[in-house]
């Protein structure tokens, strides 16, 4: 059903059609009707209307807002962005060249270059840039966060060039570096004592207390909406989807969102087939592959997305990755059959050899997660994931700065 704003959030559970940011925001971010904590947007303009912003040429796509009409903002005044979004899908070949001589597979690999994004390098800057805009544009002065390390040095960049405060709650065994990071942009952190669902539950607590709002994790509308606009991206810079999408797992953001866009491209000149999800988690904390396996080796029986570990407190080399309790599960691992994918994961003792093969042959240092997506992309290659002729998309989401 059409309406006549710019859009609306939509409940995922009673459908009920939350008006704006302001009637969200006021209900502390819960359905008035349902008290369920999802939203999704949904906008009255014609989605055929994209087409022209994936036509334009690269010179005019400046950034993320380059998407302006589908994103749930509505006056170009409150746009907080530092260039994120438009980054460079690039080929590389080397691993085209490793695919053809061991496996005599020939297939196209594409990197996504989060590591090249202007704000500070990883893949959470499109949606810290959404979340900002729309929370000045909703007067909102302070906000909080529960982040494992990327999220915290996102949001502490854009809401500060925002005026909003913030304060972020990040687990004992977060790196420095993102630290330091947050305390640069002025904004406050504060490590818990324990690991990210602790975090997690600490924010919550202080979100109550003080009534401050806080982030809605991965299912977030305004990150959501921040984060589909690279599906559009590829679009205009491929002018195809790859066939499969590589990508480091955590709460899984990143495959909600890719979904989110094509559902919304269903039926119009541009339908396009969602890729198969590769999802990969770091081995010492892999929660959701191993769910994901068991339910595989059951053939994914009546209810399989509701049963999965619980992790206390994982030991991982990859902290910015690490979350024992994969709340998402249902919907991750639901999304990853749709798309007759896999989840996977990929031994951390070998994240340092891959780096060093990236930078040995594309002349970049990737950060540790980053590692994890392109170790999956051999170990996909072992386990037989990737078929000839195939084109393959790795979200390289972190630079070195981790
Ligand atoms: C560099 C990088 N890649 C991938 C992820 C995983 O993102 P998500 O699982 O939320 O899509 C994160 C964050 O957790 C990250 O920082
Ligand atoms: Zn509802």
């Amino acid at each position: 059903m059409k309406h006549n704003k710019k859009f609306i959030l939509k409940c995922e559970n009673c459908h009920y059609e939350v008006q704006d940011f302001k009637e969200w925001f006021g209900s502390m971010q819960k359905c008035p009707k349902c008290g369920h904590k999802i939203v999704y947007a949904e906008y009255s303009r014609d989605i055929n209307d994209v087409i022209s912003l994936i036509k334009e040429e690269h010179s005019k796509a400046k950034n993320v807002f380059h998407y302006f009409d589908f994103l749930p903002l509505y006056n170009a005044e409150n746009v907080i962005t530092a260039g994120e979004g438009v980054i460079p899908v690039e080929r590389w070949e080397f691993l085209e060249k490793f695919a053809k001589k061991y496996y005599n597979k020939d297939i196209e690999v594409v990197a996504y270059r989060n590591d090249l994004n202007p704000g500070t390098g990883t893949f959470k800057d499109v949606a810290a840039a959404i979340t900002a805009s729309v929370l000045k544009e909703n007067d909102i002065k302070e906000y909080c966060v529960a982040s494992t390390g990327n999220i915290a040095n996102a949001f502490s960049h854009y809401l500060a060039k925002a005026g909003i405060s913030l304060t972020v709650f990040i687990p004992d065994d977060a790196l420095k570096a993102n630290e330091a990071e947050v305390s640069t942009y002025g904004q406050r952190v504060v490590r818990v004592k324990g690991d990210y669902n602790k975090a997690k539950e600490v924010a919550a607590a202080y979100s109550e207390k003080y009534k401050i709002l806080m982030s809605g994790g991965n299912t977030d509308a305004m990150r959501v909406e921040g984060k589909k606009t690279m599906v559009y991206e590829w679009l205009r810079q491929m002018n195809k989807m790859p066939d499969v999408y590589i990508q480091a797992l955590s709460g899984g953001t990143g495959p909600i969102a890719i979904d989110k866009a094509i559902e919304e491209m269903k039926g119009s000149e541009i339908e396009v087939k969602l890729p198969r999800f590769i999802m990969v988690q770091a081995d010492q904390c892999a929660p959701m592959r191993m769910a994901w396996d068991d339910a595989k080796s059951k053939e994914f029986p009546e209810g399989w997305e509701h049963k999965y570990p619980v992790l206390e407190s994982p030991v991982t080399k990859v902290p910015t990755l690490a979350n024992g309790n994969p709340k998402t599960y249902p919907i991750i691992g639901s999304l990853t059959k749709k798309s007759n994918g896999e989840i996977i994961d990929f031994n951390e003792e070998l994240i340092t050899e891959v780096s060093k093969l990236v930078a040995y042959n594309e002349h970049i240092q990737v950060g540790p997660a980053s590692s994890i997506a392109i170790g999956g992309f051999f170990e996909s290659l072992h386990k037989g994931f990737l078929n000839d002729g195939e084109c393959v998309m790795i979200n390289v989401g972190e630079g070195v700065r981790r």
